[in-house]
């Protein structure tokens, strides 16, 4: 193997470390940590496990969290209640709503009325409609930085840690692979934003192997298990990869992994990659909208 493998429990530690003086300096002013609210309307025992796992993470932190359960079954309208209620809740710093929502609510129009009702100013994984317009709005990261919005939570994650290598963007082939809107087309945005050269692929792209063996940055949004395969990616590229895909015995990424290693300068695993930073962007983005 020849690729560094970018550790992302230890980026999303070093997140978390960076928080500590913030974190004090705002129980000092403020009387009280900052808090976040995690709305989950998800029954399954998966989604309990990233509950409590983001719970702990945010007591670890110092950060108060508290879930808000929804009924599975419940309307749009009920969640949209409860989440704009938090939204006008002075002891509430940041307000996320665990993924996925249940079947009936996963609707174009209903995912834009819950996602509306959370305030931008709280809307620390960057759902809100309002929120997404302002981060495609900017063209530059200083813009985006500048902006009072976070971009999605993901996305800023898979930056983190591209920006960990440390590896050249400004005028590089970055190709996202995936163009969902939460996270492969505002990923493709973000590279723009940095400057590098983007091409966004997705399922009908033709000869996909083809556009990844151009890329110096390799963004995988695929969701699909070994969908890139090793022997594309190119000598000395970084490769980040989103993927969370359940085989038997195993998560594995979108990314060959050990094919992939023995031609990348970089790579990022799966778990243990990017999953851990979404995380503690999270907590930062809620210390970040405390402040504000
Ligand atoms: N680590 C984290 O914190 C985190 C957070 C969010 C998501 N994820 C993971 O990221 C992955 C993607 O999530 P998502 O919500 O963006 O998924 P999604 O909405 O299903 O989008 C998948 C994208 O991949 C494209 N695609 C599918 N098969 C392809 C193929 N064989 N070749 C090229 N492109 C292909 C699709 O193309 P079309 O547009 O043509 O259909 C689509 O644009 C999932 O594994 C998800 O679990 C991880």
């Amino acid at each position: 193997m020849s690729a560094r493998v970018i550790d992302g429990k230890a980026a999303a530690q070093a997140i978390r470390a960076g928080l500590q003086a913030d974190i004090a300096a705002l129980g000092r002013a403020q009387g009280r940590p900052p808090k976040l609210a995690i709305v989950t309307c998800a029954p399954a025992a998966a989604a309990e496990a990233y509950l409590r796992a983001k719970l702990k993470a945010a007591v670890e932190t110092g950060i108060l969290a508290q879930a808000y359960p929804c009924p599975a079954d419940g309307e749009a309208e009920s969640l949209r209640r409860l989440i704009a209620s938090l939204s006008v809740d002075e002891t509430i710093d940041g307000i996320i709503v665990e993924q996925p929502l249940p079947p009936h609510l996963m609707t174009p129009g209903a995912e834009s009325l819950i996602a509306s009702a959370i305030a931008p100013g709280k809307d620390v994984e960057g759902m809100n409609p309002l929120s997404y317009g302002v981060f495609f709005r900017c063209k530059s990261a200083s813009e985006i930085q500048a902006a009072r919005v976070f971009p999605p939570c993901t996305v800023s994650a898979m930056i983190e840690l591209l920006r960990a290598t440390l590896a050249p963007v400004a005028g590089r082939e970055a190709v996202v692979v995936g163009r969902s809107g939460i996270l492969g087309r505002p990923a493709a945005h973000y590279l723009s934003a940095l400057d590098a050269t983007v091409t966004l692929c997705h399922s009908r792209t033709a000869d996909l192997a083809a556009h990844v063996r151009r890329a110096d940055i390799l963004f995988a949004c695929v969701g699909r298990a070994h969908a890139i395969k090793g022997d594309w990616v190119k000598p000395g590229a970084v490769v980040i990869d989103a993927g969370m895909n359940r085989l038997a015995d195993a998560w594995v990424g979108d990314v060959e992994f050990a094919a992939a290693a023995r031609r990348a300068a970089f790579i990022s695993p799966v778990p243990g990659g990017v999953g851990p930073v979404t995380t503690a962007v999270v907590l930062a983005n809620t210390v970040r909208a405390a402040q504000r």
